[in-house]
């Protein structure tokens, strides 16, 4: 068996890339960072392939799967990604499109890709890296991220109910953390709002609920709350919570 963690350098992606390996995987682990890619690597006992690669490039992504299509993936990760804390009217446009690149684009890009392998040979499993933000209305001051990934969520859970009503043997999955104690709050120049999980927790328990065909992963008590909240109360009174929340961040 084979996977492909993107973002594996650090945080979510490291810990599910090293949690694969010790139940028998071997690994394609993708990131900028080749330093700690080959460190990961060292670390691990299966076999390892590390490609480093601004993900956020889209020529790099189709090139990514080009250079892997004639080996079999069993299981694409689709991690890579990062926030951006602040007030949509006074962020910086490129670096917000960059985002979009990569938590959009780059994810849209190597799922519709890779999907059509699978597809192909009617097996194989995508795990695409949303947040419990995708199910709010909204994340006023981290209103781009939150948007990014709403649409992971959404496009997961529509292709996923294609491959049902196909009867295809594909499963593509979304994970929805809540805060995760990794380089993502660092990256977005924040502080966490309520105690995070850690990766180790996280990633062991996504392989676990992967492992029995989950379609959306949601770990620990307190993301569990916050989707239940998110089903039943106002969307005015989430977007009041969110900002609330989001302000002590800072
Ligand atoms: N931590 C949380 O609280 C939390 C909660 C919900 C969802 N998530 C999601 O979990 C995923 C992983 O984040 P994390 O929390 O583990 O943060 P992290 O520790 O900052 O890890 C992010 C990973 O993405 C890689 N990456 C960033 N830009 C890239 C690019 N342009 N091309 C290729 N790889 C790139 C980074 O590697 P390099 O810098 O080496 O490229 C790193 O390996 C993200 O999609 C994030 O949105 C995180």
């Amino acid at each position: 068996m084979r996977a492909l963690v993107t973002g594996a350098s650090s945080g979510i992606g490291y810990e599910l890339a090293k949690q694969l390996s010790s139940i028998g995987y071997d690994l394609v682990i993708v990131s900028r960072d080749k330093k700690n890619l080959n460190k990961l690597k060292d670390l691990l006992k299966t076999e390892v392939e590390v490609i480093d690669m601004d993900l956020s490039n889209i020529d790099n992504c189709k090139k990514l799967h080009e250079m892997l299509k004639d080996k079999k993936i069993d299981l694409l990760i689709n991690n890579a990604g990062f926030g951006i804390f602040g007030d949509f009217g006074t962020l910086d446009l490129d670096r917000e499109l960059n985002m979009i690149d990569l938590n959009v684009k780059a994810l849209h890009t190597l799922t519709k890709l890779f999907l059509k392998d699978m597809i192909k040979n009617n097996r194989g499993k995508i795990l695409n890296v949303a947040s419990i933000a995708g199910f709010m209305p909204a994340g006023p001051l981290m209103s781009t991220y939150y948007a990014t990934k709403a649409y992971v969520l959404s496009l997961t859970r529509g292709i996923d109910k294609e491959l049902r009503k196909q009867g295809s043997k594909v499963i593509v999955s979304a994970l929805c953390p809540g805060p995760v104690d990794t380089k993502f709050n660092d990256v977005a120049k924040v502080k966490f709002n309520m105690k995070p999980l850690t990766a180790e927790y996280v990633a062991k328990y996504t392989i676990k609920k992967l492992s029995k065909g989950k379609k959306v992963i949601i770990p620990g008590k307190i993301s569990k709350l916050i989707y239940l909240a998110s089903k039943i109360i106002p969307d005015r009174i989430l977007l009041e919570s969110a900002y609330r929340a989001q302000t002590k961040k800072i």
